[in-house]
């Protein structure tokens, strides 16, 4: 099946492929095209391989179970870096090492690292194909696995190609799994080298290179290399944000529709809340998915932000999915789909931690092993994943190709807090939104009962930001005077909880009556109070048909003890101050800092939301 260049006269690329293939030293340049055919073939080559487990045919149609080596099972951060010319432009929340010093330790690695292996070509494109808010991509890499990945999640194949045309410029990205393969030798069925893993971006030649590891983010290079690190250098030179965001609208029974994109860190549930299904009350209301995890945002010509889903599909932690907590995701992997690092059941399905009650009474677990009940192990990984194509979820928007994009009326940023962090605030204007979104947190584990043990994460970009963040808050102040009317920023808290433990909050399809506030704040028909947080809903401003929620629990939730924000308020400080180190702090950002702590220090001990 293997085919070459042919099918582009692109020069540049043409040229480039030949160099890495020089590097490389593959047995075989295949360029893909995207088509059915070769979808086959790749899939072939995995069950050949022992890699693929065909899932039954009926109950999961062209689905496959893979499992990888089990010491390439997450992004590895600590392997991630970001290199340019200067340490300082790379900042201080990404690892970096002189470029010089990088591009020899990587031109060793990749030395003849293809032998034995095909190396394909993958062309893509981020972004609806042809948009002007889209990127082409050509990834090579000598992973079937990716290459078929790619084709789930991106737009891959001739049409990117077509859309580069014969003078286009493209982001380029190198990836090898790292092991060459001498002649006859058997190919292990998750190759990988985790000890010489290297996830590397030059922001300055917008180059990507990937050595050692086939997992999600480390190897799908479109997703977090690319659209994130890659994309927000380019979104800063450009003007636009490239964001760790999901995408969604909400149309209320007359058909008035309002978009929304929100940030949250990985496993905060962006996945299931971009999929929202409307809970009982809101009959008439549809909640539309664009993307879930990926946001380009640009001013359009009306003066407001528009924003495109970058990807074509999902990449979606399959633990916690269910029918109660995102039926969409389940649906949109009911076929075609490629399952990694979940269980396999007997009867030829995926199974993971929370798809049903009770667990079947057998198991193959992740890494192959039988597993029952109470045997004292996950049976699916923690972080394992389905890869399913966006156009198989029933809630996608009508317009989550719309090559101009969506028109945002609100920004969201979100964080997993326990205690303390209310439900949800508006901020008071844009700069107040900017410090409010440049300081959300989360605990490092669900479990959590200590506000010490707290990650910042700015934007929910901290792993994904490809330069120094403070400069990256600079754009993000500029960006904000860039447009007449920028989007209302918020900030919200699913996760709080009481004396006792329990979710103050029931979360899920009940989020939407936070995002219908929010939407009508957008629309300026509904008030709020003013907190030393920002503008929160009076009891009387959240629409609460089917849902029983009394006025003394939504206080609870709202409720803000100044003695603990005020620590909170000192621990931001010490967090930005990096920056300030650095001279990166925007002096907008010290200015929040101080009328946050006056705000607490005027509301005695405790802020509780008044009645309307
Ligand atoms: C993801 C992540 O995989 O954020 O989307 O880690
Ligand atoms: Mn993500």
């Amino acid at each position: 099946m293997h085919r070459t260049a042919g099918f582009t006269d692109n020069k540049a690329l043409i040229d480039w492929v030949d160099e890495i293939a020089g590097l490389c030293r593959p047995d075989f340049v295949h360029w893909c095209d995207g088509s059915e055919e070769e979808r086959a073939a790749l899939e072939k080559i995995l069950v050949d391989r022992g890699a693929f487990i065909p899932l039954d045919r009926k109950k999961r149609p062209g689905s496959f179970l893979c499992r990888s080596d089990p010491a390439d099972v997450a992004r590895v951060e600590q392997r991630t870096f970001v290199c340019p010319e200067r340490e300082i432009d790379a900042g201080p929340t990404n690892n970096w090492v002189a470029p010089m010093q990088m591009r020899a330790r990587l031109a060793s690695l990749f030395k003849d690292c293809m032998r034995g292996r095909v190396m394909y070509v993958v062309p893509y494109s981020m972004g609806p194909v042809g948009s002007h808010m889209a990127k082409i991509g050509v990834e090579v890499t000598d992973s079937p696995y990716v290459a078929l990945s790619m084709r789930i999640t991106t737009r891959m194949g001739e049409r990117a190609l077509k859309a580069l045309g014969r003078e286009g410029s493209f982001v380029p990205c190198v990836h090898s799994v790292g092991v060459p393969l001498a002649a006859g030798e058997k190919d292990p069925s998750w190759p990988c080298r985790p000890a010489d893993t290297h996830i590397v971006h030059y922001p300055e030649s917008r180059e990507i290179w990937s050595f050692g590891s086939g997992y999600g983010g480390n190897a799908l290079l479109g997703k977090k290399c690319l659209a994130l690190r890659i994309a927000s250098v380019i979104a800063r030179d450009e003007g636009w944000l490239a964001e760790h965001m999901l995408i969604l609208g909400i149309e209320d029974p007359q058909g008035e529709k309002t978009y929304i994109a929100a940030a949250f860190p990985s496993a905060c549930g962006k996945t299931n809340l971009s999929m929202l299904v409307p809970p009982d009350g809101f009959e008439g209301w549809k909640v539309h998915t664009v993307g879930d995890d990926i946001a380009w945002i640009k001013p359009g010509p009306d003066g407001r932000f528009y924003a495109v889903n970058a990807e074509a599909g999902f990449f979606g932690v399959a633990p916690g999915t269910s029918q109660l907590t995102n039926k969409n995701a389940l649906v949109s992997c009911r076929a075609g789909t490629i399952f990694t690092n979940t269980a396999l059941t007997d009867d030829g399905d995926v199974w993971w931690e929370g798809l049903s009650a009770e667990p079947p009474a057998h198991l193959v677990d992740w890494r192959g092993e039988d597993w029952t009940p109470g045997c004292g192990r996950f049976a699916a990984h923690p972080n394992s994943r389905f890869t399913a194509p966006a156009f198989q979820c029933p809630s996608m928007d009508p317009d989550w190709e719309n090559s101009g994009g969506v028109p945002i009326s609100a920004f969201v940023f979100g964080g997993r807090m326990s205690k303390n962090v209310p439900l949800v605030c508006q901020a008071f204007n844009w700069e107040h939104g900017v410090y409010m979104a440049a300081t959300t947190g989360s605990e490092k584990t669900a479990a959590a009962d200590s506000t010490e043990d707290i990650r910042y994460d700015p934007m929910a970009m901290l792993p994904f930001c490809g330069y120094n963040m403070g400069d990256y808050f600079a754009h993000w102040l500029r960006m904000g005077r860039a447009v007449p009317k920028p989007p209302l920023i918020f900030r919200v808290n699913w996760f709080r909880r009481d004396e006792a433990g329990n979710y103050l909050w029931p979360g899920f399809g009940q989020n939407l009556r936070v995002l219908k506030w929010m939407a009508d704040r957008a629309r300026g028909r509904v008030g709020a109070a003013e907190s030393p947080f920002g503008f929160m809903p009076f009891h009387e401003d959240i629409y609460w048909k089917g849902l029983r929620y009394s006025r003394e629990d939504f206080a609870e939730l709202s409720r803000i003890d100044a003695g603990e924000a005020l620590r909170e308020a000192e621990r931001q400080r010490l967090f930005l101050e990096v920056f300030a180190r650095m001279g990166k702090l925007p002096e907008e950002f010290t200015r929040q800092q101080r009328m946050l702590v006056q705000r607490l220090g005027r509301c005695g001990s405790d802020w509780s939301l008044p009645r309307k």
